[in-house]
């Protein structure tokens, strides 16, 4: 695949190690004086946006005004709306598959994060709440992926209705979500997801060693589009990381946890990517 990679902290260094690694043909851009030339992506198969949330219109307009159709966005943060994002693409025919995490073991948290709710949910004694810790240059808080298991959790959760706002003084009301965030070190990566009441806690964590775990959905999204035509617009990595179990195409955030067909899925072979 002849491939470009916006964006060049450590992210997307990682992306383009994981493509070189495996014999992918890679560019990696960083931040442009103005806009990138849409002339840098002709003949562009897919375009990877690790960049900062500021960059995504701009980049998006870029690629397709150079004729590239597939994108995979890893980026958070976004100052456009998804709903913006997905109609432009619609129009020019393209396809992005969007995740705040592209991580394997991510996805399987939120699932298990959202079928956790649906079950903690008639207990109001179990209080749900999410803590993510990340390295102290991190721009955003709280991380998109905590976002993210904070959205599945209001939806699923009959207890809860929106994130505790932390410029409020007080307490936190009874309905509001409590989502906290660490920024200290070099962690790549660290969420948590529990459920306390007064005599135990449960939680769900999941902790990342480097960045191979982005970089290995990241790549398993770009296969996805790039193996047959996909409906143009916005797409979830719920629906690649469904393909890659073994799961029908439907969207999982309708149901909580189900099981797995027993068909193989497509082989996720792992990456190796340096430590930046
Ligand atoms: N989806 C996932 O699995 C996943 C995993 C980890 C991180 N992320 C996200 O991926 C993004 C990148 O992560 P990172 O840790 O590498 O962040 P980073 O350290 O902030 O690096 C982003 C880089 O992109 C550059 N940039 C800014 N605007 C650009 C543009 N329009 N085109 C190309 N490059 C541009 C920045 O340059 P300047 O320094 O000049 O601004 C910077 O070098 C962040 O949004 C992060 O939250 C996603």
């Amino acid at each position: 695949m002849r491939t470009i990679v916006l964006g060049s902290g450590p992210m997307g260094r990682a992306v383009a190690a994981g493509l070189e690694g495996r014999g992918d043909d890679v560019t990696v851009l960083g931040r442009p004086r103005s806009t990138h030339p849409p002339g840098a992506f002709d003949g562009i198969d897919v375009v990877f946006d690790f960049s900062r949330g500021d960059g995504v219109l701009p980049n998006l307009a870029s690629g397709l005004a150079g004729g590239c159709r597939r994108y995979v966005v890893g980026t958070t943060a976004w100052t456009a709306g998804p709903v913006k994002i997905g109609a432009i693409l619609a129009q020019y025919g393209a396809a992005a598959v969007a995740a705040a995490n592209f991580s394997p073991g991510v996805n399987m948290l939120a699932r298990l994060v959202e079928s956790a709710s649906y079950l903690f949910g008639p207990l109001p004694a179990y209080d749900p709440y999410v803590v993510e810790w990340h390295r102290r240059g991190k721009a955003d808080r709280p991380s998109g992926t905590a976002l993210e298991l904070s959205r599945r959790i209001l939806a699923a959760h009959p207890g809860k209705a929106r994130i505790a706002d932390h410029a409020r003084p007080g307490a936190a009301e009874a309905d509001e979500l409590e989502v906290s965030s660490v920024r200290a070190g070099s962690s790549p990566g660290m969420h948590v997801v529990g459920f306390d009441a007064p005599g135990e806690t449960l939680e769900l964590r999941l902790t990342a060693r480097d960045r191979s775990a982005y970089v290995l959905g990241a790549l398993a999204a770009a296969d996805w589009l790039a193996e047959e035509p996909r409906r143009p617009g916005l797409h979830g990595f719920d629906e690649v990381v469904d393909q890659l179990v073994g799961l029908p195409g439907t969207d999982p955030s309708s149901a909580p946890l189900r099981r797995g067909t027993g068909r193989a899925g497509r082989r996720m072979d792992p990456v190796a990517v340096p430590m930046a």
